[in-house]
């Protein structure tokens, strides 16, 4: 046991000493024996050991006082109560942005402005500007459009498949740039398309069985399984109140968005149940207008993105 102790405090000099006794002895060198420096204080016989912290730790704790001084006086740093500190250098994360947001406007611009002027001739000569075009119906495609048309523009019930070479409007671009401006069946829009395949069997036009056979001649037009006494006696019933709209030979007409009948694409299905109810209650599928709602470089964007989806005429 060295005698290091002041002993100005008596008791615990002794106390130390007690736990000292009970150490095995080995332990009890290794305390003895060890040399390292203290700080000189001492509490109740316990001596602090001068251990500094790394100096590299010290310096970079003294480096990111600094740097953050330095941030508080440059930089937007402090709430107060209204406002906050703006720091020497008026920087903004929101002038950040607006300016990124200019400058990335500013080399759309001339794009745009060629796109408001051109006819779709004039962008798909310009290769630039066809490119610029397809991408931005891209995205204005899934902002606005695929909600109903599914992503991919692969449709769903009722919902048309846009990127099929089936049209029920037309898939030439000037057709389609009309569909989205003006819409189907919207009565807000003056210019919407429009056409309404009565309901056969609520306004009393034909009788359940007449609709029963013209069904089983519609599901033969595509090879469909059916009864073919029934269709038979549907092809006159065709005849005398389908092909107006559908054709003769059940072919469609686009100007009247009446489908080609005899395609395996079908909007609201194929089953002989589904046909029924299409020739029974009719569907008047309702599309919205675009042109009061989107820029008229973006309704022409969109129709460059669909008409290049494939299936565009
Ligand atoms: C609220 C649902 C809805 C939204 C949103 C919608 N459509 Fe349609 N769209 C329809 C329906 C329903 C039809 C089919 C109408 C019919 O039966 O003739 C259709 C038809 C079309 C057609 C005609 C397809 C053909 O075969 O002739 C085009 C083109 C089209 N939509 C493009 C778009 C674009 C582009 C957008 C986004 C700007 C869009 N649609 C947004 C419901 C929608
Ligand atoms: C006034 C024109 C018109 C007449 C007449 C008409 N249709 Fe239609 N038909 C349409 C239109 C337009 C659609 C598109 C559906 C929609 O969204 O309203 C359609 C859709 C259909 C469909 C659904 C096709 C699919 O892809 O799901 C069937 C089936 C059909 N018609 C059968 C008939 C039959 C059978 C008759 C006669 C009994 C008939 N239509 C008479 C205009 C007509």
């Amino acid at each position: 046991m060295s005698n290091k102790y002041n002993g100005s405090n008596h008791d615990a000099y002794k106390a130390q000493e007690t736990i000292l006794d009970v150490l095995p002895e080995h332990e009890k060198s290794k305390i003895a024996d060890d040399d390292h420096a203290t700080t000189g204080h001492e509490w109740d016989g316990i001596r602090e050991f001068d251990k500094p912290i790394p100096r590299w730790w010290l310096w970079t704790y003294y480096l990111s006082i600094i740097f953050s001084i330095g941030y508080v006086i440059a930089y937007p740093a402090i709430p107060l109560v209204n406002d906050y500190t703006k720091g020497l250098l008026n920087w903004s994360s929101r002038d950040a942005v607006a300016s990124e947001i200019s400058v990335a406007k500013l080399a759309q611009s001339k794009y745009v402005s060629a796109l408001r002027a051109a006819s779709f001739d004039d962008i798909n000569s310009n290769e630039e500007l066809r490119i610029f075009a397809i991408e931005g119906g891209k995205s204005a495609y899934a902002v606005n459009c695929i909600q109903c048309h599914a992503s991919g523009a692969v449709g769903s019930v009722g919902y048309p498949n846009l990127i099929d070479d089936e049209w029920l409007w037309g898939g030439k671009l000037e057709d389609i740039y009309t569909t989205i401006s003006h819409g189907i069946r919207f009565e807000e829009d003056d210019d919407t398309r429009f056409s309404e395949m009565p309901a056969f069997l609520t306004d009393e036009l034909l009788e359940k069985p007449e609709i029963i056979q013209v069904a089983d001649y519609v599901r033969a037009f595509s090879g469909l399984k059916h009864d073919a006494a029934s269709a038979a006696a549907g092809a006159t019933v065709f005849a005398d109140n389908c092909a107006s709209c559908h054709g003769d030979d059940g072919k469609g007409d686009q100007e009247q968005g009446a489908p080609d009948l005899t395609d395996a694409v079908w909007l609201y299905g194929s089953t002989k149940e589904t046909i029924i109810k299409t020739i029974s209650n009719s569907r008047k599928g309702v599309m919205p207008a675009w042109a009061h709602r989107l820029d008229d470089t973006i309704i022409k964007q969109l129709t460059m993105f669909i008409h290049s989806r494939g299936g565009g005429q």
